[in-house]
């Protein structure tokens, strides 16, 4: 299967791993490798120039870890659990929806502990290990609870569920700092933390995983971008809440009011441009709606980008209208002042929230780029996305061909791009390491570099060789 070999390359060559292997492993967390952490960096830059010099938003970065009433007033405290139960003979946990939904194919959204209960007894469900009885279900909230300090000082804190929250405390700062403008744009990039019941699907569903979230601090009477002409044209697969299922460009969906608020519709038009640009196949990409009962208790109005994988659906970006609830909220309980005077009207702004997870595109790209061909096989990955932009061979390692090979290699990371060094094995071996990283070209340095100075590069796609001037590389590479 397609997962099985990606994540298998993944382990082998450095991509992504389990955490904590040689003490068994805990399922829902992941190590990037050498390989993965370059990809990642690479997203997390195209993320940046898209929302921080493309939508000209602020980036912030924030603890992890905050006090317990943050989250109280945030409503997560209350409100973000998943249900659980329990085989009452080998105790093994299970997310009472899923397991329901395994069972009977049919959805579980929305409903609540009691009803779950009552589906697996209707269903007569038992523990798949190993056949016991379920205990009776209940609310098991997702956030990791620890304390900061000691003695009297002692509190109770949470990590952080999503970045979202820790951007919104200080928006009164950032909307001075923004000069008091709207709509006021906030990036955030940073690890998250929610203690999933049972995660099965390796590094889909991580307890501690990364996100890149940006708020959009809005006027409630101005949900519109003043950029909408440049997405309105993009076609898209839709499905909306009440299942109807469609291809429309985004400017129709929001002329048919099936897109209520056009800035998700810009938002879901941009997000479309920036997967198809970090390589993940946009033909399997669909914008879904979330239902009434599916959506998060913040929320009024919720689109996602789905990516239809060998292992089914894979959200990679909410967006959502979270309206004034969690300013609000904050205001509420922090007591602080969180409205603003803006065009002559006192109002606590709306948010418009892209909350992007990194993990799973990263799962998308590796889906949408892995190529077999029957000699070999290799990762399609865009030149911006490549964990290394080249890799230099010295043909031999003798007769002044390696000095000159690192001297190319030397010459090529001065300027600033990722480049790997190779010298062990055949030509054909080197090729083959790089081809499974995804390398776009290689160099290689033989007898006639040192006769007149050229080498040649392979394409990895294609394979040709080019014989090209010393001179001539950095042009090309930059
Ligand atoms: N902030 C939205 C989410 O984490 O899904």
């Amino acid at each position: 299967m397609l997962y099985e070999k990606i994540l298998d390359i993944s382990k082998r060559r450095g991509i992504v791993y389990p955490s904590f292997e040689i003490y068994g492993g805990v399922s829902g967390f992941y190590d990037y490798g050498p390989v993965g952490k370059r990809i990642k960096q690479d997203i997390e830059d195209i993320i940046r120039e898209y929302y921080v010099i493309g939508e000209n938003c602020f980036e912030v970065e924030c603890p992890v870890l905050s006090p317990e009433s943050v989250w109280i007033a945030s409503g997560h405290v209350k409100n973000f659990s998943d249900v659980l139960t329990e085989c009452s003979k080998c105790g093994e946990p299970y997310r009472a929806d899923h397991l329901i939904e395994e069972h009977t194919k049919t959805s579980c959204a929305g409903l609540n502990s009691d009803e779950l209960y009552k589906l697996i007894e209707k269903n007569k469900i038992r523990c798949p290990k190993c056949n016991g009885g379920l205990e009776m279900t209940y609310p098991y909230n997702l956030m990791f609870q620890t304390y900061v300090g000691a003695g009297k000082d002692k509190i109770t804190a949470y990590l952080r569920p999503e970045t979202a929250q820790m951007t919104y405390l200080p928006f009164r700062r950032l909307y001075e700092i923004g000069r008091k403008h709207l709509p006021l744009g906030v990036l955030q990039i940073g690890h998250s933390f929610r203690n999933e019941i049972s995660p099965r699907q390796g590094m889909i569903r991580l307890r501690e995983f990364n996100q890149a979230e940006i708020q959009f601090f809005v006027d409630p009477d101005n949900k519109k971008s003043a950029n909408f002409d440049k997405v309105s044209e993009i076609r898209a697969k839709i499905l909306t809440k009440n299942n109807e299922e469609f291809e429309i460009s985004l400017g129709e969906a929001v002329e048919k009011n099936i897109i209520k608020i056009q800035m998700i519709a810009y938002f879901l038009g941009i997000s479309l441009r920036l997967f198809e640009d970090i390589g993940i196949n946009k033909n399997l990409l669909k914008l879904r709606q979330h239902k009434d009962d599916e959506r998060a208790f913040y929320s009024t109005d919720t689109w996602d980008i789905e990516f239809m994988s060998s292992i089914g659906r894979i959200e990679l970006v909410g967006i959502s209208d979270r309206t004034d609830y969690d300013l609000s909220a904050h205001m509420k309980l922090s007591r602080q002042n969180m409205m603003v005077n803006y065009n002559e009207r006192n109002f606590v702004p709306h948010v418009i929230e892209i909350a992007y997870g990194i993990d799973r595109p990263i799962y998308c790209i590796l889906e949408s780029t892995y190529t077999e061909e029957k000699d070999r096989m290799y990762f399609k990955f865009p030149k911006r996305i490549a964990p290394y932009r080249i890799a230099v061979f010295p043909l031999v390692n003798k007769n002044n061909i390696p000095e000159k090979a690192i001297g190319i290699f030397e010459t090529v990371k001065k300027n600033r791009i990722y480049a790997i060094y190779d010298d062990s094995g055949s030509i054909g071996k080197r090729y083959a390491r790089a081809d499974e990283i995804g390398i776009p070209e290689c160099i290689t340095v033989d007898y006639q570099s040192l006769e007149d100075s050229t080498v040649t590069i392979r394409d990895r796609d294609t394979k040709n060789q080019v014989r090209v001037k010393v001179e001539g590389i950095l042009g090309r590479l930059i």
